[in-house]
């Protein structure tokens, strides 16, 4: 089969990743933080580089600034052997940047400042639109304006291509402009933010995504970090159970799941055959600190895969 090609149209950041001890500070505070790093970020880039890593062709839309990040961007993305070619320069704006803080549970909470990713624009994605049209699926976030994110549905429809939409940042959607879309994948605060109640428990979760169906999104894939992903589709839902990891830092592990999940749907993989590798390497992802970075070479994922183990199911559908 043919080398998969993954369209991604959205962001990319600088994370500056703190790691802390027993508590963030409160207001007015300063205490000791743990470690410090920084990585390439950016929920667009790090799908596109899991799909790299996994093997897969990626063509990217993205935006940089015109500061000492910007060349460093684009040079990791060349590193991972994808194509430059539509990466836009914005004069004036710094580029994307995220302070992230990951507890001592290797839980993340994220800021993010798009700068440059604010002005990537419908026409930077029509300009791409030969090298997109080649794309057995097309990955969009919503750290990019929305009008981008809907002129990217408007030209998948065109070209024929199934969208894998990441609703993250959470933000209110026109529904109509996204119609069609292949997979909705929110996590649960994304979800819970559409839904317009809090998501208390599996009753909770299937009504919210129920609420999804009814604005016509009819596959919806959330995902529920240590205990796996939910998919809700014609109106049934099926619970793909998490792998087991030594987690470290899960920051970028959504990204690895999507990431992961377009590349073997591209590949050819049904579709629960898709979600469970995605679990899988997002799993993985978690033993490492670090967005890109903790993200395995296909064959580390194989190698890893041979003696991994699934956690029990958290709940019973
Ligand atoms: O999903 C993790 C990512 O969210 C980070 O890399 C950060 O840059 C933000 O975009």
């Amino acid at each position: 089969m043919a080398r998969p090609v993954i369209g991604m149209v959205g962001s990319n950041m600088m994370d500056l990743i703190t790691y802390y001890e027993d508590r963030f500070p409160r207001v007015g505070e300063t205490i000791f933080g743990k470690d410090f790093e920084i990585g390439f970020g950016g929920k667009g880039a790090n799908q596109a580089v899991a799909v790299a890593k996994l093997g897969g062709e990626v063509v990217v839309v993205t935006a940089v600034g015109d500061d000492l990040f910007g060349p460093l961007v684009k040079e990791n993305f060349a590193r991972h052997g994808i194509d430059t070619s539509f990466i836009k320069t914005v004069p004036g704006k710094t580029s994307g940047v995220a302070p992230i803080f990951v507890d001592p549970r290797g839980r993340n909470s994220i800021f993010i400042i798009p700068g440059a990713n604010a002005f990537l624009l419908p026409e930077d994605v029509w300009k791409a639109r030969e090298a997109l049209a080649r794309s057995h699926f097309i990955l969009v976030q919503l750290e990019i304006p929305l009008e981008t994110v809907y002129a990217t549905m408007d030209l998948a429809q065109k070209f024929h291509i199934p969208v894998i939409l990441n609703p993250a940042p959470f933000q209110p959607l026109d529904w109509q402009s996204i119609r069609g879309v292949r997979l909705f994948v929110p996590n649960e605060r994304e979800l819970e933010g559409f839904a317009g109640f809090p998501i208390e428990g599996e009753e909770d979760l299937k009504r919210a995504v129920a609420t999804l169906w009814e604005r016509g999104i009819e596959n919806v894939l959330v995902t529920l970090g240590e205990r796996g992903a939910l998919l809700g589709s014609g109106g049934t839902f099926t619970l793909f159970p998490a792998y087991q990891a030594r987690t470290v830092d899960t920051t970028g592990a959504g990204d690895a799941f999507l990431g992961a999940l377009a590349y073997f749907l591209a590949e050819g993989k049904d579709l629960p055959c898709a979600v469970d590798l995605a679990c899988a390497y997002a799993a993985l992802s978690t033993e490492k600190r670090g967005t890109q970075k903790s993200f395995a070479s296909r064959e580390e994922f194989l190698e890893w895969l041979k003696t991994a183990q699934k956690k029990s199911p958290s709940f019973i559908l």
